[in-house]
């Protein structure tokens, strides 16, 4: 299972490359907002410190300048995933995106059926928001397994990309259903490493340590 990082923080991406952990990156209109920075810059950044996919949506509403936009966001890196909206338009967009060779991915997903309209498309990734269900009372994991029935019956290339991460269980539930990715903003990405017995356990080790006046490096004299 591949992790990206929902974010358009470069800092905070930098920092998480180091753990390994970073297969990809998603941005969308509103973290670029939320940076205060140029989109172009910002995208261009990301792609130059992450090697997979970096996600980068369009914002226009009409098929000719999504296209012009995809176009000039595939141009930033080699490794730009184009994201756009699940909407006829968007579709007929994804089409013609993947046609020249870019991979896009679908955004906005809330039900099966535009999950399969994406992979008919040619979509290198869906985008199925589990937070945004969960919010209005649905069950956002369901609508994974849904889509990953429908994708193994027809074996379609489509990666399931689980969006609108809120916390843990969501990145354990993505991985129990065989989704292909999760898109995990930071805080979540970090609370993955925790549990209070490690930290419980951690801090005995070290107090029963330090009782042995030991150093597992050998100190200056010792090595004199
Ligand atoms: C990712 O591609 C989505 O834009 C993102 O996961 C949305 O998350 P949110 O519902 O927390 O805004």
């Amino acid at each position: 299972m591949k992790f990206f990082i929902d974010t358009a923080d470069v800092a905070e991406i930098r920092d998480l490359v180091t753990t390994g952990m970073v297969d990809g990156v998603t941005t969308n209109p509103s973290l670029i907002a939320k940076s205060g920075r140029p989109m172009a810059d910002v995208i261009a950044e990301i792609c130059g410190v992450v090697d997979g996919p970096v996600s980068a949506e369009v914002t226009a509403t009409d098929v000719d300048t999504m296209l012009r936009e995809g176009r000039y966001l595939a141009g930033i890196a080699g490794n730009v995933a184009v994201k756009v909206p699940m909407s006829i338009n968007g579709l007929k967009a994804c089409k013609a995106l993947s046609g020249d060779g870019t991979p896009v991915n679908v955004t906005l997903c809330f039900s099966p059926a535009q999950a399969l309209l994406a992979a008919k498309a040619g979509a290198a990734f869906i985008s199925p928001f589990v937070g945004r269900l969960d919010d209005i009372g649905a069950v956002g994991m369901d609508l994974i397994a849904e889509i990953a029935e429908i994708y193994a019956a027809y074996q379609f290339q489509t990666e399931i990309l689980v969006a609108s991460v809120r916390g843990p269980h969501h990145v354990v539930e993505a991985a129990k259903l065989g989704a292909d990715v999760a898109t995990i903003p930071p805080a979540v990405l970090r609370q993955l490493y925790r549990h209070p017995l490690t930290d419980k356990g951690l801090e005995a080790f070290l107090a029963d340590w330090a009782k042995t006046g030991q150093s597992i490096l050998p100190v200056e004299s010792d090595a004199a």
